[in-house]
């Protein structure tokens, strides 16, 4: 299948199986709000080509933001800000699913209000949520998707990758003893009620996804396999994987890190799989398809290039840009998420933090 042909899941149709993975961009105000910029940064990618974009980590509730400057879905307050976005990308025919999250222990505490501190229950953090706290995120998490639905998103992603509350649960190091702790079931439980009852508020044509890790690090308790089953079962509209170790692999690495863990899903079940991690060229985006998975996505390659699937589209042996330096990891909590090595993306960047040594230190790299 081409890459540019396209996908039709199960409610959604996408102009073809090119995706921009959840990247968070710094660039909401401190309050959570959409800005202009924001705007015109996903009208960009809609305008090259991307035909399915998960926006950045939205934070469901007060208090659950793991990023300054992130996106708030928490009351209905910020519905209108949040409608500007799919306005911005729908003329140029791309579809906009918007990433919702709570950080649970990965909260980064100057981006939230004294004492909002929740976990699950990870050894390092053992304040358990309570039945009480559980029942008010799972509510949260309804709320949020349906403000999303409100705002004219496409669809929803559950974020239940890269270590945030969702993953803490589900991951075996949850500790907890009671129905939502132990086997892998009760440890899947509260992401199995999320997605219920988002079908519910929603209604089941509303278009739900999960962002899932394929691993973990106590893999002789994590049946990958086991769990891809469940989300089919919830009837969810596909599946995208990544990895709890997305950040570890070697610059040179540059193939799509979990292949062989998204050819298994597609060996057993039915669900549709999209997959993000390495990828940076048109030539195995192509090779990816024709080996089976049903969509492939970018997160650090568009920093660098907004454009990268109208480049792709022009010449199929384009190769991008971006050489997984990792920079904007390391800037992730001081700076915008633009590709740090991207001046013309950068005008702000380089204005906001010219006298800043951390910020010379990581250009000069
Ligand atoms: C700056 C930055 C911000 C990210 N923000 C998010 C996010 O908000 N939600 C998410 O699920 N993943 C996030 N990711 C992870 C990416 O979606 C993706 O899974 C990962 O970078 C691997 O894909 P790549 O090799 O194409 O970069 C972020 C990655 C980067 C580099």
């Amino acid at each position: 299948m081409f890459v540019f042909t396209e996908l039709q899941l199960k409610h959604l149709l996408i102009k073809n199986r090119l995706c921009r993975s959840a990247t968070n961009e710094h660039l909401g105000t401190e309050e959570g709000c959409v800005t202009d910029e924001l705007c015109e940064f996903y009208s960009k990618l809609a305008r090259n080509r991307v035909g399915l974009i998960f926006t950045s980590h939205f934070c469901i509730a007060e208090g659950g933001r793991g990023d300054n400057r992130q996106i708030m879905i928490s009351d209905d307050r910020f519905i209108d800000g949040l409608s500007r976005l799919p306005q911005a990308v729908r003329p140029y025919g791309a579809k906009i699913v918007a990433q919702i999250n709570h950080a649970g222990a990965k909260i980064r505490e100057n981006a939230n209000p004294a004492g909002s501190m929740i976990t699950s229950s990870t050894p390092d953090r053992p304040d358990f949520m309570t039945g009480e706290q559980i029942a008010r995120i799972r509510e949260a998490y309804i709320a949020a998707a349906y403000r999303a639905k409100t705002a004219g998103f496409d669809g929803v992603q559950v974020h239940v990758a890269h270590g945030y509350l969702l993953t803490q649960f589900l991951d075996p190091t949850n500790r907890r003893s009671d129905e939502y702790g132990g086997c892998s079931k009760n440890r899947f439980r509260l992401i199995r009620e999320i997605i219920a009852g988002i079908h519910e508020r929603c209604g089941e044509s509303f278009p739900v996804f999960v962002k899932i890790n394929c691993n973990c690090k106590e893999p002789e308790n994590y049946d990958f396999l086991e769990i891809a089953g469940w989300l089919e079962e919830l009837g969810i509209e596909a599946m995208e994987l990544s990895g709890y170790d997305f950040g570890d692999f070697e610059k040179s690495y540059m193939r799509p890190y979990y292949l062989e863990p998204a050819l298994k899903v597609k060996s057993s079940l039915k669900i549709p799989v999209i997959i993000a991690g390495g990828l940076h060229d048109a030539a195995t985006a192509q090779e990816t398809i024709d080996r089976g998975v049903d969509a492939v996505s970018f997160s650090r390659a568009l920093l660098r290039e907004p454009d990268l699937f109208e480049k792709f589209y022009l010449d199929r042996s384009y190769v991008a840009k971006c050489v997984h330096c990792n920079a904007c990891y390391s800037t992730y909590s001081t700076v915008f998420k633009h590709c740090a090595f991207e001046k013309s993306t950068n005008a702000r960047l380089e204005e906001n933090y010219k006298g800043n040594r951390e910020w010379q230190a990581l250009k000069s790299k």
